[in-house]
């Protein structure tokens, strides 16, 4: 496909996924409400066509957090019955501060809406305009960040945990197999509703569904109460996609508090980076792998996995140029390779992999959209464009899905590598952004 049909078919995507309550579902069936990352990416879509509808997205988003700063994961602004497990399965209402406007979930999801301000700044023309926009709501975020040093961070680390799989955003992801391996959940009976919209083999399984279901039961019983989850939950884990992009965000927040002029806005955020970049690579690096893992808080250990999220740091600029080098050829020797598209959610050469299964092994467009741009910052300028190759010909080959078969020989006959959701909005806000590149 050429360049200017993707950007035009991407855009109705996103038109068509809009919905009247002024938020983007990121697909039809499978997803019908406001997700918190997935709201990020579409905003920055909308700043190429649509600047009312950028705003909007982002308006709608955090007309929905709670009291103590924190934001939803989803947030459900509508009613449907296509999605399992839905409000009445959450009941944020348990949390004392939740919002009473918006009914959501009671777990958060990666931390964007700070450096995705700072990207739609960047994009758009009017920028006195984007500015008075940033500025009316700047300060919802920074308590979001507040909320995370202050209530997710018992150690004091720099550090915040997550404490759902679903709050990773690599949801079904292998490395959760080792948090499940100490975990023994009841079988739950419940209705899936995902499997009605996507074939079963690219989505989670029962038996980890009841894992998820587990951890939410458990968040519901302390009335999801930050510090009892973080004494109780079987997974506590600090994320190194997570912390990335909390890292990414406060840079972002930096810089535009900077053009807003707020001192101790700017000085607060200063010493939670100091602390959160220092940590991340003392504790979140394995020498063994020669990449960034995730640590297991409640277990005492890090998760011996390359995955992705591994490189998420080139994004942040947290490594340094020696350390870059190390990751970079990590990536190489283990993601490369003639035969594959870049970058794999999970270790190609582990045994875990899999090219078909929701985060277990599939190309994912938001994670290539950071490599690209973390690449190209730290002078990859080949493999970022690669990187950025990769994305752009596996939406022309198989359509605008949510994840990719990471293997070329699949699309050679017959483009059949699309998985999961199609028409996905952040696929397509995405890729608006990476072809005006
Ligand atoms: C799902 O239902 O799989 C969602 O991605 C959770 O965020």
């Amino acid at each position: 496909m050429e360049k200017n049909k993707i950007i035009e078919e991407a855009k109705e995507i996103l038109i068509k996924n809009f919905q009247k309550e002024g938020f983007t579902i990121p697909c039809e069936g499978l997803y019908p409400f406001q997700w918190k990352w997935d709201s990020g990416f579409i905003a920055l879509g909308y700043a190429y066509f649509d600047i009312p509808k950028a705003k909007k997205e982002i308006e709608t988003l955090l007309d929905a957090q709670w009291n103590n700063g924190f934001i939803p994961h989803i947030v459900f602004h509508t009613d449907s019955d296509t999605y399992f497990p839905g409000p009445d399965f959450h009941q944020s209402e348990l949390h004392p501060q939740s919002s009473k406007k918006w009914r959501s979930t009671g777990m958060t999801q990666p931390p964007i809406t700070g450096f995705i301000l700072e990207e739609i700044y960047r994009v758009v023309e009017d920028k006195a305009d984007m500015l008075s926009f940033i500025k009316k709501c700047i300060d919802k975020v920074y308590r979001n960040h507040q909320y995370f040093y202050e209530q997710r961070d018992p150690k004091n680390e720099g550090l915040v945990y997550i404490y759902h799989n679903w709050e990773s955003g690599t949801d079904n992801s292998p490395i959760w197999d080792d948090i499940w391996d100490t975990m023994n959940p009841p079988e739950y009976e419940f209705e899936r509703r995902d499997t009605t919209h996507v074939d079963a083999s690219q989505r989670p399984s029962k038996r980890e569904y009841d894992h998820y279901l587990h951890i939410i039961e458990i968040a519901k019983s302390h009335n999801y109460d930050d510090k009892e989850i973080a004494e109780k939950s079987p997974f506590l884990i600090q994320d190194p996609l997570f912390n990335a992009m909390l890292i990414k965000s406060n840079e972002s927040l930096i810089n535009l508090y900077g053009l807003i002029g707020d001192r101790s806005k700017i000085a607060q955020l200063k010493k939670w980076q100091e602390k959160s970049i220092q940590r991340y690579n003392e504790k979140l690096f394995s020498e063994k792998l020669n990449a960034y893992v995730h640590y297991d808080l409640r277990n005492d250990k890090q998760i011996a996995y390359v995955s992705s999220s591994s490189f998420s740091p080139l994004f942040a600029g947290i490594p340094d140029k020696k350390r870059a080098e190390i990751l970079v050829k990590t990536m190489q020797e283990r993601f490369g390779g003639d035969d594959k598209y870049l970058c794999a959610s999970f270790d190609p050469t582990n045994e875990r992999f899999n090219p078909k299964k929701y985060w277990r092994g599939p190309v994912w467009i938001n994670l290539n959209w950071m490599l690209y741009y973390g690449l190209k910052e730290y002078g990859y300028k080949e493999l970022s464009e690669q990187v950025k190759n990769d994305s752009i010909e596996l939406i022309s080959k198989a359509g605008f899905y949510e994840y990719f078969d990471s293997r070329k020989e699949i699309y050679v006959d017959k483009n059949k590598g699309g998985y999961g959701g199609n028409n996905f909005s952040w696929s397509a806000a995405l890729i608006i952004d990476l072809l005006h590149n």
